[in-house]
């Protein structure tokens, strides 16, 4: 029998209110009603030092590091949603996927990464909603031989979507586009699931 997928989400934002963390949680809850286990992880957690090979080489990999490493490793997908910073990845997010990509004791380079499916979200208050952001993530997961899933959502004038710092999305438009995609990858997991048992077994 398929084993239920198990998801890693978590947002590009470290903000308490962030938009793109409650986006998330949308994408969240159609995975779960797919079938997903998802497990929501908050970067601020991990707080990690700019990689420096330097300083790796003489201390060592980073303890909060290699926990995000670990938990990246228990997971078969990734759902991301992430803000767009100058037209890119945020910093700390790229710095922890920089970190989770190394060689550690445990793990080989992007062997945590390796061969994971991952669905990409991003929210902002402008008109274009991030889109040019997803494009640089999309690059960056590819080249650590992550599949991400051809679609892709942009929320647009993400403010108008929420009330203040409330938690429940008012457009019901976007919240079903969102639950749908969070279904799409738990479906593409449990598919990829149930054909690499079928082949190992
Ligand atoms: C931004 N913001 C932003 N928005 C956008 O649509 N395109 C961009 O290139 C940028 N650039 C940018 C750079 C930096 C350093 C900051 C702090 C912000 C605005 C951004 O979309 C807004 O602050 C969102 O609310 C951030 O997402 P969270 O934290 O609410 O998830």
């Amino acid at each position: 029998m398929a084993k239920k997928p198990k998801i890693l989400a978590f947002a590009g934002s470290l903000r308490e209110h962030s938009f793109n963390k409650r986006v998330l949680r949308v994408a969240i809850a159609g995975a779960r009603a797919a079938g997903a286990d998802v497990t929501e992880l908050d970067l601020r957690d991990y707080p990690m030092p700019l990689y420096n090979a330097d300083e790796h080489a003489k201390n060592g990999f980073d303890a909060n590091a290699a926990r995000f490493q670990q938990t990246l490793s228990e997971h078969d997908g990734l759902l991301i949603a992430t803000p767009e910073y100058n037209g890119s990845v945020p910093g700390g997010l790229k710095n922890a996927i920089d970190w989770a990509s190394r060689k550690s004791d445990k793990f080989g380079m992007v062997e945590v990464f390796k061969g994971k499916t991952a669905a990409m979200i991003t929210a902002s208050p402008g008109a274009f909603g991030g889109l040019r952001c997803l494009a640089h993530l999309r690059g960056v997961l590819s080249i650590m031989l992550v599949n991400v899933l051809p679609m892709e959502i942009a929320v647009t004038f993400v403010a108008d979507k929420f009330q203040a710092d409330a938690e429940e999305m008012t457009d019901e438009k976007t919240k079903k586009i969102l639950e749908d995609l969070g279904a799409q990858l738990a479906e593409m997991l449990k598919k990829t699931g149930v054909e690499a048992s079928a082949a190992g077994e």
